[in-house]
């Protein structure tokens, strides 16, 4: 099951959606979101993207797990209620569980009401003794813990896969003071962060030689097309990746290859040949703009465990003391 920023809320109107998906197509440079990417197929091709050879990132976060998962849980320590940001697959969830001392509980969160109940089932017949409290919420907003998970003595928010690199420095920001929040003073987060590396690296991470990845990104104008009723023509597009350094990110795009016009909500928009519609961004940090961001939201890293070729590090942040 895919790991991503945010799904297409469920509670919002199609006319919401679709002002929304407009509004984005009538900035300079386009964009559309990356909440479309992730309906059934899209997450299936994001599956596929992390077993791609080109893709290090998973790979590379599991082995980083795998080698020091222990370590992390004694940093944790004993009691502690572990939240998780988005509910993926649970594999490297499963590795921290292994070795943490008598945890208090496991809260996955996530939107998709669907794969939060999946991935909570298979965890529970794998861990019978492990209380797991599955919450549906959008993580980008506040939401509610359960009272006992409130008064645990440690709690701790689990952020892996490199997804905090998909938000905007504003909102990756908001989203670190929203985790500090809900961890309190004697807590910590633990999240996963891609670094930056040779570029040339990442833009093959981002479009691979199989084509997964344009097909993931393509495949955002079907899911528009299919939910909203537009008629994107999904030929009439090329993926692109991208690195612009001034901003330390790769960004996908979607390149047009002729004048088009595209149907949508009533509305006509004008798409020029060679024009682009930004639909993703990916930030890749180095250990010291990381610990910058992470402290202009009150959080200070504690640990980093890192492959040995440097290419993804998995940190430990903690409330930053007051001086
Ligand atoms: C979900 N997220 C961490 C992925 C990434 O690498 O930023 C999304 C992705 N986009 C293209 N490939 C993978």
């Amino acid at each position: 099951m895919a790991k991503h920023p945010s799904t297409v809320p469920a509670k919002s109107t199609q006319d919401a959606l679709t002002n929304d998906v407009l509004d984005g197509l009538k900035k300079e440079p386009k964009e559309l979101s990356p909440v479309w990417f992730y309906d059934e197929l899209g997450s299936f091709l994001f599956d596929n993207i992390c077993e791609l050879p080109e893709y290090y990132i998973t790979r590379t976060e599991l082995q980083i797990m795998h080698g020091h998962a222990a370590e992390m849980a004694q940093h944790i320590g004993p009691d502690a209620a572990l939240i998780e940001f988005g509910s993926g697959t649970s594999l490297k969830t499963r590795l921290l569980l292994d070795r943490l001392e008598q945890p208090l509980a496991y809260v996955p969160v996530d939107i998709s009401r669907e794969h939060l109940f999946q991935a909570a089932g298979a965890l529970a017949k794998d861990y019978p003794h492990l209380h797991i409290v599955p919450v549906c919420a959008d993580f980008t907003q506040n939401f509610e813990l359960p009272q006992f998970v409130r008064s645990a003595q440690r709690r701790i928010v689990y952020f892996p896969g490199s997804t905090l690199g998909n938000f905007d420095r504003p909102q990756a920001r908001e989203l670190l003071a929203r985790m500090r929040d809900l961890v309190g003073k004697n807590g910590a987060v633990l999240i996963g962060i891609d670094l930056r590396k040779d570029p040339r690296i990442l833009e093959r991470a981002y479009d691979d030689a199989a084509g997964v990845t344009a097909e993931f990104n393509i495949n955002a104008l079907r899911h528009v097309n299919r939910e909203l009723g537009a008629d994107f023509d999904l030929d009439a597009f090329d993926h692109l990746a991208v690195w612009v350094e001034n901003e330390s990110r790769i960004e996908m795009h979607l390149v047009s290859k002729k004048d088009q016009t595209v149907h949508l909500g009533g509305e006509k928009v004008r798409i020029g040949r060679g024009e682009h519609l930004r639909t993703e961004y990916c930030h890749k940090y180095t250990l010291d703009s990381f610990s910058e961001l992470a402290a202009t939201a009150g959080l200070a890293v504690k640990r980093v465990w890192m492959d040995s070729n440097k290419l993804f590090s998995v940190q430990l942040l903690e409330p930053a003391r007051l001086q």
